[in-house]
């Protein structure tokens, strides 16, 4: 059976994002950023405060850093030694899950079993020292209200986590009494932040001209240094949660997909360009052509990447993962076209992303000039995904012309256990 081309077409189209509509929904980010700032309840960003401002560079000092926020946990034990330089004394992972033996996300699981696995890292991470006193940073990668830089409670699960009993509570609250249920009473949790502020914190102690940091990855969102967040205070950074942004033009099969998720109607912008749902919309119009509409194939980013590396003449790797996936045989030149529909979702992706910058960007410059500055990054889509680096910055240009010269992407990896431990030191002041 070969592809329809006139469906093919369609599909591309539907996920095709012009120049002008890139332009529009780069402005309705900055609409929505104003909106908030005034007030959240109006905008579709959430704009929460991090109580916590950029680095001097002097913070030093031994600390631990949990990095909680996709479903493999990290607990790191960090040496900061100042001006951007750093030690890890020890590093600790485990996923949160592991199909057919464990689930701490799901929702058949509990919250005390889930910080309790997580305070038995923690445990780890310490080798079982329960006297020398360590202040922990803790990288929540969920949207949450903070009231000061300890206090976050969890508005809602995203990523498709599930666990009962965390929304609604203060983490570090629960994160506490697991410690405390295993005599870990040394280690002292003392501040939360998201991963997006951690990326921030971590690439600022690095270098200068950092204002924004972002996440691209299994989720996606992003957070700016705002000047103005707390009438009174110094700046503030400001985790949007972007990956909530409404204002879009998303196409039929994202309006299906989202009605299909953990949170229908939540999380529009994430749904359309993070690494945990890209493969599933990928996956869902693959069906469409293939005639088996309504398929789950079960196709991740990653695929979709090796879909995209395929460069050969005969495309056997397309051909083999579409087989693998769906069972199968395709044509090459059907696997032509599934490279083409991987390839536009991740253009999409890379490009509704930059419009969010754009609309940062924007916004720090007022009515003057796009500030210097570098926009920090992590994330395994940003590192990894052939074609999102290069459309990120096609589209920076494309929507800030000239200016697009004084702005650039760097890569802050491994930011959220960096960005934590600098947030424990900065709690101390
Ligand atoms: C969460 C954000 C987080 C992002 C990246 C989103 O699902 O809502 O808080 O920053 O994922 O991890």
């Amino acid at each position: 059976m070969a592809f329809n081309k006139e469906q093919f077409a369609n599909l591309i189209g539907e996920f095709t994002v012009s120049t002008e509509q890139l332009r529009e929904i780069a402005a309705d980010f900055r609409y929505d950023l104003r909106l908030g700032l005034k007030d959240p309840e109006q905008s579709s960003l959430r704009m929460l405060k991090s109580y916590v401002g950029l680095p001097t560079g002097k913070e030093t000092g031994e600390y631990l850093a949990l990095d909680f926020g996709g479903t493999n946990l990290r607990v790191l034990r960090i040496k900061l030694l100042g001006e951007g330089k750093f030690e890890v004394l020890k590093k600790v992972a485990k996923p949160l899950k592991v199909e057919g033996v464990y689930d701490f996300i799901g929702a058949d699981s509990t919250a005390e079993e889930m910080f309790d696995f997580i305070a038995e890292l923690v445990d780890e991470a310490v080798e079982g020292d329960h006297t020398t006193k360590y202040l922990l940073g803790h990288t929540f990668s969920f949207p949450s209200e903070q009231t000061d830089l300890y206090n976050a409670k969890l508005i809602i699960w995203t990523k498709e986590f599930a666990t009962p009993g965390v929304e609604g509570k203060v983490v570090n609250d629960l994160l506490k009494e697991a410690l405390h249920r295993q005599g870990i009473d040394n280690v002292e949790p003392t501040a939360v932040i998201n991963d997006t502020v951690a990326v921030l914190l971590a690439a600022a102690y690095k270098q200068p001209d950092i204002y924004i940091g972002s996440i691209y990855a299994t989720g996606h969102n992003t957070c700016y240094l705002e000047p103005y967040a707390d009438s009174a205070d110094a700046p503030m950074i400001l985790n949007l949660e972007s990956g909530g942004f409404m204002k879009l033009v998303p196409s039929r099969l994202d309006i299906e997909f989202d009605k299909a998720s953990e949170k229908p109607g939540e999380q529009r912008l994430e749904k359309m360009v993070s690494g945990r749902y890209m493969g599933e919309l990928f996956g869902m119009a693959l069906a469409e052509l293939l005639d088996e509409k309504g398929k789950n194939y079960g196709f991740t980013s990653i695929d979709m990447s090796n879909i995209i590396l395929d460069e050969t003449a005969d495309k056997a790797e397309v051909v083999k993962i579409v087989a693998d996936k769906t069972g199968k045989t395709i044509e090459t030149a059907d696997a032509e076209m599934v490279r083409d529909l991987a390839s536009a979702l991740v253009v999409r992706s890379a490009r509704l992303v930059t419009a969010s910058f754009v609309g940062i960007i924007w916004q720090l410059a007022g009515e003057g000039k796009a500030p210097k500055q570098h926009i920090a990054v992590d994330g395994s889509v940003y590192e990894k995904m052939p074609l999102a680096k290069e459309n990120i910055m096609r589209a920076l240009s494309e929507l800030l012309g000239e200016e697009a010269s004084v702005v650039d992407t760097v890569l802050e990896n491994g930011g959220s256990g960096l960005g934590a431990a600098i947030a424990a030191a900065m709690s101390q002041k």
